[in-house]
């Protein structure tokens, strides 16, 4: 069937607003709430493998990239197996060691991306199990791996990726679930995010009523900037990353995403009250952390518009915050990055961008 806009203006647009279902569709027959169970059917006859292995390395390009950042932390905690992140071309570029015991996921929406597919065929040649994380049924990943996870976030036009993001989040989350099954130090913490799972679609429709707002801001002069930074940490880290992706691709802003942590170690010089900033800040282990780096933030006469939760009374009065609910730690980000896919939205439409197909880029980059 042709895939159509419907009353939207731009695939991009429906697809940040089809994200409640696409979540949906990404959850859909993999999770038992009851058991508090995760199955991924592609990944069955592998686990014990990959439970076996010594590292587990991400590899991908662009958005699907961040997903592996925004995920790479709860893997970690669940599996204590290390997890390194490739971005593809510089792992092609460093012949980096692969062994037969690595298990290597490669993560790409289309399952077409040269750079992934390098790297994948460069894995096998090396013994290694490899892994797919794709939104194609039969892409070239999905085929070639030993085995993987479909995403099932539905067909994505627009070149900026949205709901193939926070599907992949989950794909991933769900993953590290699945394998951490065995580990009977983990029952409380799994029980604790599948639960969280269960409420995603509804807090991500809450998350859409902030349109609104977003445009507002978008439309009070921030458009005309020349550059803006995204500060988050922890959770956040790649939230702020993809956030400033977005707003480079589609708005033709200079955008950077910087990780909190790091300000004191250079960032800081940029502060002042002129540029425009946006501060992550979501209720997890790292909280008293981002508030810090609001102080500093302030401390510098610095703006900064804050993203933040509906129940933080710790905020101070004064400043533009954008609100969403809460969630369990370690899916802040998959509510945390809608407001900055709607504000790269607005952002491009004011500046007058063919939203679906932002200049110089392409949905599935098929070359080297
Ligand atoms: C291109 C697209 C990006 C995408 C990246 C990786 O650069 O413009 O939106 O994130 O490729 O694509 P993949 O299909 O491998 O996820």
């Amino acid at each position: 069937a042709e895939i159509m806009k419907g009353s939207f203006p731009h695939f991009m647009l429906k697809e940040i607003y089809e994200q409640p279902e696409s979540v949906f569709n990404t959850l859909r027959g993999r999770v038992d709430f009851k058991n508090n169970v995760v199955t991924l059917g592609g990944l069955r006859s592998h686990l014990s493998s990959i439970r076996r292995c010594r590292r587990i390395v991400f590899c991908a390009c662009g958005t699907s990239y961040h997903s592996c950042i925004a995920t790479r932390n709860i893997f970690e905690e669940l599996t204590e197996i290390p997890v390194s992140l490739e971005l593809a071309s510089d792992f092609l570029d460093r012949q980096s060691p692969i062994f037969r015991d690595d298990v290597c996921v490669f993560v790409s929406q289309s399952g077409e991306t040269a750079d992934t597919i390098m790297a994948l065929k460069y894995c096998l040649q090396r013994g290694a199990l490899c892994v797919g994380v794709t939104n194609t049924v039969g892409s070239t990943i999905s085929r070639d791996t030993h085995c993987g996870v479909h995403i099932n976030a539905g067909p994505e036009i627009g070149v900026a990726s949205t709901k193939a993001y926070t599907s992949q989040y989950l794909a991933l989350v769900m993953m590290a679930l699945q394998l951490s099954e065995d580990r009977s130090s983990m029952v409380e913490r799994r029980k604790e995010i599948i639960q969280g799972l269960r409420g995603l679609p509804d807090k991500i429709k809450e998350v859409l009523k902030l349109d609104e707002q977003i445009k507002a801001i978008s439309g009070s002069g921030l458009h005309k900037e020349k550059s803006l930074l995204i500060l988050g940490r922890g959770f956040n880290t790649a939230t702020s990353l993809e956030g400033a992706l977005k707003i480079k691709e589609l708005a033709y802003i200079h955008c950077e995403g910087i990780q909190a942590g790091e300000l004191k170690h250079g960032p800081l010089a940029l502060i002042d009250e002129h540029i425009p900033i946006i501060l992550i800040i979501t209720k997890d282990c790292h909280h008293s952390k981002s508030i810090s780096a609001l102080q500093q933030v302030l401390a510098r006469k610095g703006q900064p518009i804050i993203l933040c939760n509906t129940d933080d009374k710790e905020i101070p009065q004064g400043y533009t915050t954008i609100r969403i609910p809460s969630t369990v730690d370690c899916l802040n980000g998959i509510l945390a990055i809608i407001p900055l896919q709607l504000l790269s939205y607005h952002l491009a439409v004011s500046n007058g961008v063919d939203v679906d197909f932002p200049r110089n880029l392409a949905k599935s980059v098929t070359v080297e």
